[in-house]
């Protein structure tokens, strides 16, 4: 089974850029920028790797983006997932990050997007993995900040295909950001939402109904509203599922207790990713073997999730439709 989750042609669509930063590459670039970490070494930092919320997760990931100063940070960074990526057999990969981190700290939009940019179209023209680039807005900070990013991204709207919301969701709900999303809709993006992970499912119906959501990230609660999961469903909603980021951030206490399995057996459109593979001891197939591990999934349940996976991305038709026949291939 290990073996048939390694190679099965899968998409990611849940990643932030930022969660990918390995503790050695975190040392290599504070050390070029002459810039001292809290930590002494890499065991040290990641001794500081367990968190009992999203918001000590939180704490720790923002203070890691302190190093990333110079384009060729971000391209090293986005590289060093991308390479990860294709030995995962990813062949498609949707990816956020986070620009008022880094703008907030005097870091240019332009840096940070040019150095990102440039990794996804060299990972496209040498390893041959597509991607779509999802810009999200810091729900902690107030939603003019995200109107000021929305203005920051102008220039460089062709490389970017959606807009979506993370960081602390607990007193953040959606509708904080309804206007907002309402400008980024108008002006072309597709858009997505953190919503459901430590929040309630209202949170869930907000992203649906105000933000008008093209995906949910994480919803997990949904399931404890049989409305919320009625409404997913008839709206063939894909959620993008991240199961080692919830039992690392203690989401739920144990993988036996995820709720994965009962989001298929209810009929909502799963998917199975990282969230922040360098935080979260694992990146795509890692989350995949553990959590079949833990619910004993079949192989068929692996098929439709890779499956959901390229079906819920942001492709094209004819593009989705060369990965399916990719996975159909394989499984056959
Ligand atoms: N949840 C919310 N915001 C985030 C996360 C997450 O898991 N990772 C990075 N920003
Ligand atoms: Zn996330």
């Amino acid at each position: 089974m290990e073996e048939f989750i390694k190679e099965i042609p899968k998409a990611e669509l849940h990643l932030h850029i930022e969660g990918t930063f390995e503790p050695e590459l975190m040392f290599e670039i504070a050390s070029r920028n002459d810039i001292d970490l809290d930590y002494k070494n890499i065991e040290e930092l990641k001794k500081a790797y367990n968190f009992s919320n999203l918001q000590e997760f939180l704490d720790i990931y923002y203070a890691g983006c302190n190093v990333l100063i110079n384009e060729a940070d971000f391209y090293d960074m986005t590289m060093a997932y991308l390479k990860k990526a294709k030995e995962q057999n990813i062949l498609h990969t949707e990816i956020m990050f986070d620009p008022q981190t880094h703008t907030d700290r005097g870091i240019s939009f332009e840096t940070v997007i040019n150095g990102i940019h440039k990794a996804l179209a060299d990972a496209e023209a040498k390893l041959g993995i597509t991607s779509k680039l999802i810009m999200s807005f810091l729900r902690h900070l107030p939603e003019k900040a995200a109107f000021e990013t929305l203005e920051q991204a102008k220039p460089f709207k062709k490389w970017i295909d959606a807009v979506g919301l993370d960081s602390s969701e607990l007193g953040h709900p959606p509708s904080k950001f309804e206007r907002v999303f309402q400008k980024a809709k108008e002006e072309g993006y597709l858009v997505v939402a953190h919503a459901g992970e430590e929040g309630p499912p209202e949170y869930i119906t907000e992203a649906l109904e105000l933000l008008q959501v093209d995906r949910i990230d994480h919803g997990n609660r949904s399931l404890e509203d049989i409305n919320v999961v009625n409404n997913l469903v008839e709206r063939k909603m894909a959620l993008t599922v991240c199961p080692l980021s919830n039992l690392k951030l203690q989401v739920v206490k144990d993988l036996k207790k995820h709720p994965l399995k009962k989001m298929l057996d209810k009929g909502l459109f799963v998917t199975i990713n990282s969230d922040d593979p360098a935080y979260f001891s694992g990146y795509l197939n890692e989350n995949y073997i553990e959590i079949q591990k833990a619910l004993d999934l079949s192989k068929e349940n692996i098929i439709q999730l890779a499956d959901n996976s390229f079906k819920a991305s942001f492709l094209s038709e004819t593009e989705k439709n060369k990965m399916l026949e990719k996975l159909k291939e394989f499984t056959n």
